[in-house]
């Protein structure tokens, strides 16, 4: 307990001098937890000096102590940290730190609020960061996997499992959902998203943020929709490159899902590295301070990305560090996340050379301390380390991880129902690929305090499916070459695999061949390894890596049915495929009981019920390639834009293939014509034809056919994941209205809603062709 001998002997100015120690306690307002928060943290402002709130905007990297092994290196760390953990101990004893990331220990976070509750002048807890982004100890499927379900719920719940288990840890707050609409698979970021729509973007931020935060509880964590705003652009899809994009697409595209998750009710917001049409986002006033809390409303605190606002120097934008600092306080972000010697340290003297005002400051101190207050952080500083295993890896989570995933997985192609395969059918199953076997891999990038071992492969989940009614075989086949610049994470990370030394390609591809040549079916993993996708894994191509498309190509010649399995957090180029290959089925990376998953749905189990998230193209050079692209001169040629290749996409956006024939009709609107302003409902009748239950994902677009502004050729405005019964019909309704109808335009620059025609399709994908027509008039 942080006592009011501790405050004089650290030299500080005790606020009430004549009062004993437990009186002092008692009085003080920020300790009165039945006060309302607002009067807590101006009390407790009031207390601090100009280096305290300096410290409470500051969040230090902390990797446990010096003996740590390398495989504790966090990708943000590069190679300039040394002696970090006295730095940062000491630190947070005098007051200069609000809050430490990437601690992973309950009794190494247990250690550290110690020092702050116990040893730092005023008492005031840290607040726990971490990168939550598809579980810890449990890990589900990777985002843009989640995001494929189409099912909010599925995804709300997957991540307040992983928030149970953040939480038992010792954190408290997620650098997640990572919100950035994606339009180009390159950048490797695309996997910790929801793809390239806003309207589904939006839908998967705010299942998330609910999720995280659930009732602010002890078994929530905060939760932090980045980065703000325009990350997703980067040029060329190259990591941390500049982006350039119109005010129309920014309101239009990228926006809406941060106004959702801050609509969910988000606590915090972090920002993004890159420049945003000539300003950094993270000295971006006028995303900060104009669009995100002026016309979104958030009330929370804005991190900055990891040291990104020392970087504004670096980028040439700031003069100085103390000018980095003043200039990211000023464009309304509130704490620094940095490795050492933060930016922010010089708002002291800031202050005193009248660069900045002290009003200013105090604004994000308040913002940093009321989230402290909210969580209850003063009354429940501590985790209960007794607690922790008995949570981590817990059955609930498992079993909500492997059902999560058989949601997730997208059937691309069936040709003459190849799958479901049938058990009573096979002998003999051919597994072929390193990504079959290989659990780490498995579980896909961007996490840090999972149990490989517990991990459920492909190889594994089939073996265990099948029993004793076929022989499961396997060969690993062509390796997956290794990335050509080595990845920051795979330094944390001591279960990363590699091919063995030695590894003969030739003699493994052969082996894999006659494997398969000798079985009833070959079921072919292809796709990437995991740190082949993720922060600062973007990529030049789409073609599989290796010599793996060789290898399916002498696989098919055997003329063993082959089923393709796709291991990957971004589409690859399956054009052959896509015309060889009988059956395709995307699994993503899907997490701790993938393997099971995988099995349940290859032998029918489950029908897959996935969606892609973004269009699938058919070579990197279309790339970016949406589903709402605008109708431009010539829309007629719209397929032959390129001479060399057809300039449409292999798999539509929003597609997915059941096992049981869905047919939809009957698509009807309540009223043919509204006002502007006014709402329509539009139903539509889906029809299971087959004898087994299945789900499907209902999806609802529109085109706006003249209007102030040219609008996209479709836009996803509603969908929802239904399960139709074998032989009956469920209906499905959606809203039309303003919501679904307004639209930023560039020409009155603002939101409005045209008097004008839309056309309205209902179906299972973007090339839904059930339509009907809405008016709208004036
Ligand atoms: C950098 C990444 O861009 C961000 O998403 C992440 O939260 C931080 N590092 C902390 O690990």
């Amino acid at each position: 307990m942080h006592t009011h001998d501790d405050a004089v002997a650290n030299g500080a100015a005790p606020s009430s001098t004549n009062d004993t120690k437990a009186t002092t306690i008692m009085t003080d307002a920020f300790r009165n937890a039945d006060l309302p928060i607002e009067e807590r943290v101006a009390d407790l402002l009031s207390r601090l000096t100009l280096q305290e709130k300096a410290g409470q905007l500051s969040q230090y990297f902390y990797f446990g102590a010096p003996e740590s092994s390398d495989a504790d290196v966090h990708p943000d760390q590069q190679d300039a940290l040394s002696d970090d953990p006295h730095m940062v101990e000491n630190a947070i004893i005098a007051g200069g730190a609000g809050s430490a990331l990437f601690v992973k220990e309950a009794a190494t976070a247990n250690r550290l609020q110690r020092l702050a509750v116990e040893q730092s002048r005023l008492g005031i807890p840290l607040i726990f960061g971490f990168d939550v982004i598809h579980g810890m100890r449990t890990i589900f499927p990777v985002p843009i996997a989640l995001a494929a379900s189409w099912s909010p719920q599925t995804i709300e719940s997957a991540q307040a499992a992983a928030a149970r288990e953040a939480r038992a840890l010792g954190i408290h707050w997620t650098f997640a959902p990572m919100v950035d609409i994606a339009r180009d698979p390159r950048w490797g970021r695309i996997i910790e998203g929801a793809g390239e729509d806003p309207v589904l973007g939006a839908a998967v931020a705010a299942a998330q943020v609910r999720g995280f935060q659930g009732d602010f509880g002890a078994q929530s964590v905060l939760a932090g929709p980045k980065h703000f705003a325009g990350y997703g652009a980067a040029r060329g899809g190259r990591d941390y490159d500049e982006s350039d994009i119109s005010d129309s697409e920014l309101w239009n595209v990228y926006f809406p899902p941060f106004r959702a998750g801050v609509e969910a009710g988000a606590a915090n917001i972090m920002g993004a590295y890159m420049d945003l049409n000539g300003v950094p986002a993270s000295a971006n006033r006028w995303l900060f301070t104009d669009v995100l809390r002026g016309d979104m409303g958030f009330d929370g605190f804005v991190v900055s990305d990891a040291n990104a606002v020392r970087s504004l120097e670096v980028q040439h934008f700031a003069k100085d560090l103390a000018d980095a600092g003043v200039r990211a306080i000023r464009a309304g972000l509130d704490m620094e996340m940095c490795m050492v010697d933060p930016a922010f340290s010089r708002l002291p003297q800031a202050v005193a050379d009248g660069l900045i005002s002290e009003d200013e400051v105090d604004t994000a101190v308040r913002r940093v301390l009321t989230a402290k207050f909210r969580l209850g952080l003063f009354e429940n500083p501590y985790v209960d380390e007794a607690a922790t295993e008995t949570i981590l890896g817990g059955t609930e989570q498992r079993e909500l991880s492997r059902a999560a995933a058989e949601k997730t997985f997208v059937l691309l192609k069936n040709e003459g129902e190849t799958l479901p395969l049938r058990a009573d059918a096979l002998n003999s199953v051919a597994v072929i690929g390193q990504l079959a076997d290989s659990k780490r891999d498995t579980l896909g990038p961007w996490i840090f305090a999972q149990d490989t071992e517990e991990t459920v492969t492909i190889l594994d989940g089939l073996r265990a499916r099948l029993g004793d009614d076929a022989t499961v075989s396997y060969a690993p086949g062509a390796s997956i070459p290794e990335r050509v610049f080595t990845s920051m994470f795979d330094r944390m990370d001591d279960t990363v695999p590699h091919t063995p030394a030695g590894y003969d390609d030739d003699a493994e591809i052969e082996r894999a061949v006659q494997l398969a040549a000798a079985s009833d079916v070959a079921i072919v993993v292809v796709g990437q390894r995991q740190n082949q996708i993720g922060e600062k894994a973007s990529v030049s191509t789409l073609d599989l890596p290796g010599r793996q498309q060789e290898q399916l190509e002498r696989i098919v010649a055997t003329g063993t049915p082959v089923v393709l399995l796709v291991m990957s957090g971004r589409p690859l180029d399956l054009r052959w495929a896509s015309e060889k290959v009988p059956a395709i089925l995307q699994v993503w990376y899907p997490g701790t009981r993938g393997g099971e998953a995988v099995a349940s749905v290859l032998l029918g189990d489950t029908s897959p019920a996935g969606r892609l998230p973004f269009t699938w193209p058919r070579h990197v050079g279309q790339v970016p390639m949406v589903h709402s692209h605008y109708r431009t001169f010539q829309p007629e040629e719209q397929g032959e834009r390129y001479w060399d290749e057809q300039a449409t996409p292999l798999y539509p956006f929003g597609h997915g293939l059941s096992y049981a024939d869905l047919e939809y009709s009957n698509l009807r609107l309540d009223r043919s014509s509204i006002g502007v302003g006014e709402t329509a409902t539009v139903t539509v009748d889906v029809r299971n034809d087959s004898d087994r239950d299945a789900d499907d994902v209902v999806q609802l677009y529109i085109h706006q056919r003249y209007g102030t502004s040219s609008r996209p050729i479709r836009e996803l405005k509603a969908f929802e994941r239904i399960t139709v019964p074998a032989g009956a019909t469920t209906s499905v309704s959606f809203t039309l209205g303003p919501d679904q109808l307004r639209y930023w335009s560039a020409v009155t620059r603002g939101f409005l809603q045209d008097a004008t025609t839309i056309d309205v399709w209902v179906g299972g994908s973007s090339e839904a062709t059930l339509a009907t027509v809405l008016e709208v008039t004036g």
